[in-house]
């Protein structure tokens, strides 16, 4: 894929790879409310058996974030603009509402809203190796080694998040409630 990517971008203005940067910053700007609003249901509700702690969303939340910046930095040093709404960051803005209002829906419990998570955090991770692709078929190979990193972290993301999936079809197989006592943090 990316022989043919960068056979067909070579000497090309760098459009392609702005939008696709706009687009990941959009979304991971949403994954940042996302999360914001999962540790604000796990403080109205608690967790459970298996499930995050607030410590786990919180670090979750600060990687994105972490990456909201990084990808605000690799646009600047190509000359673009991070606030502009590219075509890329629009589609994501609006596909990223939904997963959005699933969390902050109130009639969604915490366990269930889980599930917003792995929708995310399944794009997120397919978002980071397109984009790995697209930045070394630019030549970018920094920006490119930099987005590696990033991608470890998703994958550690999806990782945790389908083993809180686990727990809570486990805890509702056997009929069990899935939320406890809220723990506020100190
Ligand atoms: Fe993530």
């Amino acid at each position: 894929m990316v022989k043919a990517v960068g056979e067909l971008i070579q000497g090309r203005p760098p459009a392609l790879l702005i939008d696709k940067l706009g687009e990941r910053l959009q979304f991971e700007r949403s994954g940042t409310r996302l999360y914001e609003a999962m540790i604000a249901k796990y403080d109205a509700e608690g967790g459970f058996e298996g499930g995050p702690s607030r410590a786990d969303l919180e670090a979750i939340r600060d990687d994105e974030l972490r990456h909201f910046d990084l990808l605000r930095r690799a646009l600047e040093r190509l000359g673009a603009d991070p606030t502009a709404m590219t075509p890329g960051a629009n589609m994501i803005g609006l596909a990223s509402a939904g997963v959005l209002a699933v969390a902050v829906e109130p009639r969604i419990d915490f366990g269930q809203s889980l599930q917003s998570l792995l929708v995310a955090e399944l794009t997120d991770n397919d978002g980071w190796r397109m984009l790995i692709d697209l930045a070394t078929a630019y030549g970018q190979d920094e920006m490119a080694a930099e987005f590696r990193v990033a991608e470890q972290h998703e994958a550690r993301h999806l990782e945790l998040v389908r083993s809180w999936l686990s727990s809570k079809l486990a805890l509702d197989a056997r009929g069990a409630p899935t939320t406890t006592t809220p723990q506020k943090a100190a």
